[in-house]
């Protein structure tokens, strides 16, 4: 585990030209703008292996290894990413303060946390099987929960004790004040330790790899307080950056292609329990960005399944903002009244749930239902802003398509002119961008103005998507800041379809938005367990350019060609297929249409294109 502290990281990766670096052991020699040689990491009669200072990464094109300074320290040394770093360290002759000694303990502390939390949770659930609380099995199982899925989850029981947790970790030597950082025991003023959680049926929280990080303990008498007791944020357990129930669900969510997202714990054991598997819990509170981000590795979709009350009608907008946000696409299943997934479930049944996920309206359409429902007959001002809360927040969506269908959604729902909203929606745009615009003005006025690069041929897209989505990557990284900047104000992550340019631009936009710039040679770390990606990068971040607008151009061309002329091709396989239906055959008749001019039009502009 990396236990250097990040702008260490950054000052040692920046204080080491990785050209003198890799000279130790590699014969490099000037070729245009980089060094060329023999890779080093398989046998080779051309050189074939780049290295880039303007980037300070090296790729080799001929066995595809890349990455930044400590990628070929790893890679050719054969050590971790933290010795990796010391001796990159030692090289520039920076001193790492608290280096070596420091992780093996460390690393050795981790492992303690997770060894009493386990400890925990077997004594917790042993007591649900075993011995003299057995009969607290009842609970779950009254509740529906059959041995199965219990057992599936760990679920386990708190006997009404200050002290057997205490005992059982003492039995096993363990740091008893650790326990206390994981909120298991508490301390006396008197002195010594009891146990926390006490009365009550216990609910483990696993990480996506199956290690317990938590738990939750719900009362067992109305008197308890509060109703689930949770463990506090501790070294292994961040609030928000956990769900519940991923780890169990994650190759149901694969194979269902969406993700289920509930409100409690219970409501998730609902569902599994009846073969529901899909499914994730936010524990009560909304999703955070980094739940979101954690989904996005396993699906697209998600559909947000909150408690039909007020409290979870606003809740699920909340989250379906964040999903939408962090570039999935969010439905909301709509719930009613005073039931959530465990009650309907248990009321009405599996078959009636299933058909009400069927339900599912886009955060749009459920956002303004539930405004009528407040709302009977609003007034203008209401109105008014309702439109503007929901205009700000369309800012945010980073997929135009849906912002089109959004706004026009708007317009028929709530009966306001589609092109009067259009041009307030763009004012707020504008708005949006100047404010990012100004973030990123501001951020480069810090670092040095690049020098202009010296000329070289200009390239060439070639036929099909994966040659135009590389160039947009390879542009990203290579161009100075407004080309940067404009593109990503150009380009939209919807038109991408292959996934691991879809997943660089994702990160590359975020990055640049959250920071302003884009350092390339940073990049490789954070894909540290993703050599294909961190590969690409490397490849596309050694290239250079010679008319980047004019490349940048063709790219787009090709990008939104391509998303129209398949929209074409869905069209045209509908009228096929619906060929009953006079105005369905009409519609699409026109949108065909539409497409063809639009077509038509992107073809036009880009013979007499100019500028970028
Ligand atoms: P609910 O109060 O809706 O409980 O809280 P529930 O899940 O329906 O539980 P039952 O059916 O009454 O047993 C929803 C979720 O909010 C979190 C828990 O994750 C809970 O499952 N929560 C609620 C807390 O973390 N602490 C609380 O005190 C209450
Ligand atoms: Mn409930």
């Amino acid at each position: 585990m990396n236990r250097i502290p990040e702008d260490k990281i950054d000052e040692v990766r920046t204080s080491v030209n990785i050209v003198h670096y890799i000279q130790q052991f590699v014969n490099l020699k000037k070729a245009g703008q980089n060094y060329k040689g023999l890779c080093p990491f398989h046998s080779e009669k051309t050189p074939s292996f780049v290295v880039s200072p303007d980037k300070q990464i090296y790729h080799c094109f001929g066995c595809g290894k890349g990455g930044n300074v400590f990628s070929f320290i790893r890679d050719y040394e054969k050590l971790s990413f933290t010795e990796a770093v010391q001796k990159a360290a030692d090289f520039a002759g920076i001193s790492l303060p608290k280096a070596e000694p420091v992780s093996p303990e460390k690393e050795n502390y981790f492992q303690q946390l997770y060894a009493i939390n386990e400890t925990a949770c077997s004594f917790f659930e042993n007591n649900l099987w075993h011995g003299q609380y057995k009969i607290h099995l009842n609970y779950f199982k009254e509740r529906g929960l059959s041995e199965e899925t219990i057992k599936k989850f760990r679920l386990g029981f708190a006997p009404d004790s200050y002290e057997k947790l205490l005992n059982q970790l003492k039995t096993k030597n363990l740091v008893l004040e650790e326990a206390v950082k994981l909120g298991l025991l508490q301390k006396r003023e008197s002195g010594g330790y009891y146990d926390k959680f006490r009365y009550r049926v216990i609910f483990p929280f696993h990480d996506v790899s199956g290690k317990i990080i938590g738990f939750g303990g719900r009362k067992l008498r109305d008197e308890q307080q509060p109703k689930y007791l949770n463990s506090p944020e501790s070294p292994v357990y961040y609030k928000g950056s956990i769900l519940y129930g991923l780890h169990q669900g994650i190759s149901a969510i694969r194979e269902a292609g969406y993700a289920l997202l509930v409100e409690g714990y219970f409501d998730l054991l609902r569902l599994v329990n009846s073969g529901i598997r899909n499914v994730v819990a936010s524990s009560g509170t909304a999703l955070t960005e980094q739940q979101a981000k954690l989904l996005r590795r396993y699906t697209r979709n998600v559909y947000v399944a909150y408690d039909g009350d007020d409290a979870g009608r606003k809740a699920a907008i909340r989250s379906a903002g964040i999903i939408e946000k962090t570039g999935l696409n969010a439905f909301i299943v709509p719930m009613p009244d005073g039931e959530d997934p465990d009650t309907f479930i248990l009321n009405q049944g599996t078959g009636v749930f299933e058909e009400l996920i069927k339900k599912q309206l886009s955060p749009l359409e459920f956002q303004i239902s539930y405004f009528f429902t407040l709302n009977e007959n609003p007034a203008l001002e209401e109105k008014e802003a309702f439109i503007q809360e929901i205009l700000n927040q369309l800012t945010q969506l980073p997929n135009q398509v849906k912002t089109g269908l959004y706004l026009h959604q708007i317009s028929e729902r709530l009966q306001i002119n589609e092109s009067m909203l259009i041009e307030q929606f763009n004012r707020y745009k504008r708005q949006a961008r100047k404010q990012a615009a100004r973030q990123a003005d501001l951020k480069q006025q810090q670092s040095e103005a690049q020098p202009q690069e010296e000329a070289t041929p200009p390239k060439k897209v070639q036929a099909g998507m994966y040659k135009a989505e590389e160039g947009i990557i390879a542009l990203l990284l290579n161009s100075p800041p407004p080309l940067r900047h404009e593109l990503l104000n150009k380009v939209t992550l919807d038109l991408f379809e292959n996934e691991i340019f879809e997943r660089l631009f994702e990160f590359i936009a975020q990055e640049c938005e959250e920071t302003g710039q884009l350092d390339a040679a940073g990049l490789p770390d954070r894909f540290e367990d993703e050599p294909e990606l961190a590969q690409t990068i490397s490849a596309l971040a050694v290239m250079s350019f010679g008319d980047d607008a004019k490349f940048a151009r063709d790219c787009i061309f090709q990008l939104k060609r391509y998303q129209l002329e398949k929209r074409a091709r869905e069209i045209s396989a509908l009228i096929k297929e619906e060929a009953d239906s006079g105005e369905a055959l009409l519609h699409h008749n026109q949108e065909l249409m539409r497409l063809r001019r639009e077509l038509n039009e992107l073809s036009k502009q880009q013979k007499s294109a100019k500028g970028f």
